[in-house]
């Protein structure tokens, strides 16, 4: 799905040559300040290497208009992004980004199913607690329908269950959709659970491990 080649940025990052496969979840681990969050940004053209290549399905990024490339490629921040009103107003904002219509409140209870949030569609959104709100987010993000999902993980504020949950709402979405998930932890454990491969940050560069559990 990706190729990153020859990729500098800063003297943060020097990466040889590294795939993320399509319809995987790849983890990504390194110490605070490696470059995990720059590595997600320079994936859907946030960010741009100071030289090098990355390649989204064989084409250099650079030639992709940014917009187009981020609708395809949708990331989550560390910190989660809510807009004034209620949750249903929360979810259909993504759509309108998107240039569609809103949804039927039918189908956007189904999305917050699928990611655990037991919440009114009227409830407002300022209320929900930081998990929640994270939440919250990803199901806006699984409404737009991208075909590759990039997580940063939740600040550090949140325990570690609840990033568990929703780490495991995102995967069996990724699953049951054919969907592409590349995923920033700092947990080891977290990788190894949830990952098909991970990508650890080295000496500037990216190891490659299968998780062969
Ligand atoms: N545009 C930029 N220009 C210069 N330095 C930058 C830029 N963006 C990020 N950095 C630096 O790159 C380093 C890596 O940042 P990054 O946010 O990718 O780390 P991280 O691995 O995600 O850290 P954390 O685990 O704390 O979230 C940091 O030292 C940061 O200050
Ligand atoms: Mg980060």
């Amino acid at each position: 799905m990706f190729r990153l080649k020859d990729v500098k940025f800063k003297d943060i990052l020097d990466i040889k040559d590294t795939n993320i496969k399509k319809n995987e979840v790849t983890a990504i681990i390194g110490k605070s300040g490696s470059g995990k969050t720059t590595i997600l940004r320079l994936l859907n053209k946030m960010t741009s290497p100071d030289s090098g290549s990355i390649y989204f399905k064989e084409e250099d990024i650079k030639n992709l208009d940014s917009i187009e490339l981020r609708r395809k490629v949708q990331m989550l921040s560390q910190f989660p992004i809510i807009f004034k009103g209620n949750i249903r107003d929360n979810l259909n904002i993504g759509l309108k980004f998107m240039d569609e219509n809103p949804k039927s409140d039918e189908e956007l209870s189904k999305v917050l199913n699928k990611v655990h949030l037991n919440k009114s569609l009227d409830e407002n959104s300022k209320n929900l607690s930081g998990g929640e709100k994270q939440r919250l987010c990803i199901g806006r993000i699984v409404l737009s329908n991208p075909e590759v999902f990039l997580f940063d993980e939740p600040s550090s504020s949140l325990d570690e269950d609840t990033e568990k949950i929703i780490i495991d709402s995102l995967v069996n979405h990724i699953r049951s959709c054919d969907k592409t998930l590349v995923f920033v932890t700092h947990s080891l454990d977290m990788a190894y659970e949830y990952a098909d491969t991970i990508l650890e940050i080295v000496n500037k560069d990216l190891k490659e491990r299968r998780n062969e559990k």
